[in-house]
């Protein structure tokens, strides 16, 4: 169960950050009022927000969760592998050293995104991507066995479509897995019961399971339905202006 979630509204220039979609620029006021609907979500699940002020020297910013991994025994901030963000790690330190004594790093010439990393269980997929290198994913294997959890490595670097690890896999608790089409092969997640997305809904696998809900992004029914009938109970969010920016649900917030 967690109970606490950090956040950050987008910044003004949200617009300039980092993105290989081509849907066209992000619309601010949008942007705003689907972070604030993101919000409510994570409180009406039962959350407490630490909410970080806004921080225009950074555009993805909005992007929390690629800065940390945050486990049950301990947290670890990220290098991210895109040199415009790794100036987001110190506001991050900052609100998580409130509630962690102890903070491990990944350090020079490692790199991670937060996004790159799934935890399921005491296991956690590391996808190695454009963002998490070898080194990267070498050293938070170390630091999360320090904390007695297993990991395995999934290269994502020939995976048309995704950024991160998680904008392909979700994990829904009970060893049940969201994944999209091209990852659901994988020896990798053989022994997990897979609820495959089809294509067109592809976007839709990122979704996040706080507590007793699931956040998933708004017009993808078939998804939608599919959880339902396995009984679990949805918000949907419209998610139109992150996606611009090659962001999902789960990048918006470090949950805790
Ligand atoms: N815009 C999210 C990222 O590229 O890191």
């Amino acid at each position: 169960m967690f109970s606490r979630a950090v956040v950050r509204s987008p910044s003004a220039n949200f617009a300039e950050g980092l993105t290989s979609r081509r849907l066209g620029a992000p619309v601010y006021a949008q942007a705003l009022k689907q972070h604030e609907a993101y919000c409510a979500a994570l409180e009406q699940s039962g959350l407490e927000l630490v909410r970080l002020e806004v921080d225009e020297r950074y555009p993805d910013s909005t992007f929390v969760e690629d800065v940390a991994v945050i486990t049950a025994r301990g947290a670890i901030l990220t290098r991210p592998g895109a040199p415009s963000r790794t100036g987001e790690v110190a506001g991050v330190r900052e609100a998580l050293a409130q509630f962690y004594s102890h903070l491990s790093s990944i350090h020079d010439p490692g790199t991670i995104d937060g996004g790159d990393v799934c935890e399921v269980g005491n296991h956690f997929f590391i996808g190695i991507s454009e963002r998490t290198n070898q080194t990267g994913a070498q050293q938070l294997a170390e630091l999360l066995a320090s904390l007695d959890y297993t990991s395995s490595f999934v290269d994502i670097r020939a995976v048309k479509g995704i950024l991160h690890l998680k904008s392909g896999l979700a994990n829904l608790g009970d060893d049940r897995l969201v994944v999209i089409e091209e990852l659901s092969n994988r020896a990798e997640f053989r022994g997990y019961e897979l609820i495959v997305v089809s294509k067109e809904e592809e976007y839709a696998a990122n979704c996040v399971c706080v507590n007793e809900r699931i956040l998933v992004a708004a017009g993808y029914p078939e998804l939608d339905k599919r959880l339902g009938e396995l009984n679990y109970q949805t918000i949907a969010l419209e998610m139109t202006e992150f996606q611009k920016m090659d962001g999902g649900l789960s990048c918006l917030s470090l949950r805790f």
